[in-house]
């Protein structure tokens, strides 16, 4: 992103501050910023095809089926700080948010997932922050995805830098009921009773994968 496309997304929060030369300087560190995350995305994401690669020699068979990457946008970096009631400063965003470098794997089964996680999280360059396993406690939503929270060194010029990176880990199937039901968030609030039903949905699905891994492990035998 540019540095005026950059500043129009802050606008709203900057535009207070009269100080030009200040708001350039955040600016600028703000991209150097934005390096680390996508440095850590890369590195994460060459782990993961690593994995993939050999998991797909060994059980022939693919354990994962995408990887998606995203950086979190000014906009919603500004929203979420604003929404914490903490300063847009570069602190801040480094301290305060943990979703900046998110990265999404689509797994075909769900023993997949606790799988590629396990093996990812042991590497010893990784560090483990936090895990929410939404497979095991479904949110009430009935959204399933297991998310963790790594750290991982970068290795710049001069200095090593930790950077966290989000990862959100589901099966096709998860993820087909998750985009979907996003979509229809977005549409509009979703009636009480459309939200039941679509965690019921959620429960047909799962027990849907349940059947498909048994048709895996049976074939396997
Ligand atoms: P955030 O402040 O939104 O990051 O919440 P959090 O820090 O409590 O994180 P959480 O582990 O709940 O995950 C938030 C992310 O998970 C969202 O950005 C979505 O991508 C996804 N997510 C969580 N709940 C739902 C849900 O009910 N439906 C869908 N479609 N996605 C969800
Ligand atoms: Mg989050």
């Amino acid at each position: 992103m540019e540095n005026q496309e950059v500043m129009r997304e802050f606008q709203k929060w900057l535009g207070d501050n009269p100080n030009f030369e200040q708001n350039m300087a955040f600016l600028d560190e703000f991209q150097y910023l934005m390096m680390y995350y996508r440095s850590a995305i890369k590195e994460v994401q060459t782990k993961l095809e690593i994995l993939a690669d050999e998991l797909s020699f060994k059980n022939k068979r693919h354990p994962i089926h995408s990887i998606e990457s995203r950086i979190k946008k000014p906009r919603s970096i500004g929203e979420k700080l604003i929404r914490k009631n903490k300063e847009i400063t570069i602190e801040n965003i480094r301290n305060e948010l943990r979703d900046i470098a998110g990265i999404r794997v689509i797994c075909s089964y769900t023993d997949d997932i606790y799988t590629i996680v396990n093996m990812l999280t042991l590497q010893d360059d990784i560090v483990l922050i936090e895990t929410k396993d939404y497979i095991k406690h479904p949110k009430e939503s009935g959204y399933r995805s297991l998310h963790i929270i790594i750290s991982i060194p970068i290795f710049l010029s001069n200095q090593k830098e930790y950077i966290q990176v989000e990862i959100q880990i589901r099966t096709i199937a998860m993820d087909y009921w998750a985009s979907l039901e996003h979509s229809l968030r977005y549409k509009g609030a979703v009636p009480s009773e459309v939200f039941r039903q679509l965690e019921e949905y959620a429960v047909e699905i799962a027990d849907i994968e349940e059947k498909m891994l048994h048709v895996r492990r049976y074939i396997e035998k």
